[in-house]
């Protein structure tokens, strides 16, 4: 099993007690939105990317994939997904550190705004989120390349 899931699966226990939906943010070929669902039964997801190129088993169903840029969906997807989120994993990072760093500034106060209070954001990106905790990295962690904040309760 890889560190990447071993992570997640870690986080979806972290977020048993905390109300809300996933978002999932970037589904690329689906394999984090299929380990999500296997992991988190009954919780929503919605998944959000600027095309969808994955296989169609691995597609939400049509209310819960936004598709669009990222920037413009998440600051308006709220009548959609109604809820703060218990999680919000964000998969976009592309490895170039200005880029990256670029798309950090606008992505952690949007974000931010659509965490709830006691949720986690797990990020292959490193954000900076005022109110939230960055918890310590575990092995897991460090070797899938996350980070991961918890919102103040
Ligand atoms: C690394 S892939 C995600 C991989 C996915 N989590 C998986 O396990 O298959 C990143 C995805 O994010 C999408 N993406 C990156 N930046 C975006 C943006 N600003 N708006 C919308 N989609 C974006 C890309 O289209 C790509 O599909």
């Amino acid at each position: 099993m890889t560190a990447q899931k071993l992570f997640l699966e870690r986080v979806a226990e972290m977020i048993a007690d905390v109300d809300g939906p996933v978002l999932e943010l970037g589904l690329g070929n689906g394999r984090t939105f299929d380990h999500l669902r296997e992991i988190l039964p009954g919780r929503e997801i919605f998944v959000f990317d600027r095309a969808v190129t994955a296989h169609p088993a691995s597609i939400p169903d049509g209310d819960h994939m936004i598709i669009g840029e990222i920037r413009d969906t998440l600051a308006y997807c709220g009548p959609r997904v109604k809820r703060p989120a218990a999680l919000v994993h964000c998969d976009l990072g592309t490895g170039d550190p200005t880029a990256d760093l670029a798309k950090a500034a606008w992505l952690a106060p949007q974000i931010s705004e659509r965490t709830a209070p006691g949720g986690y954001v797990a990020s292959g990106i490193a954000l900076d989120m005022p109110g939230f905790e960055e918890m310590p990295r575990s092995a897991d962690a460090e070797l899938g390349r996350y980070w991961l904040y918890r919102k103040a309760a």
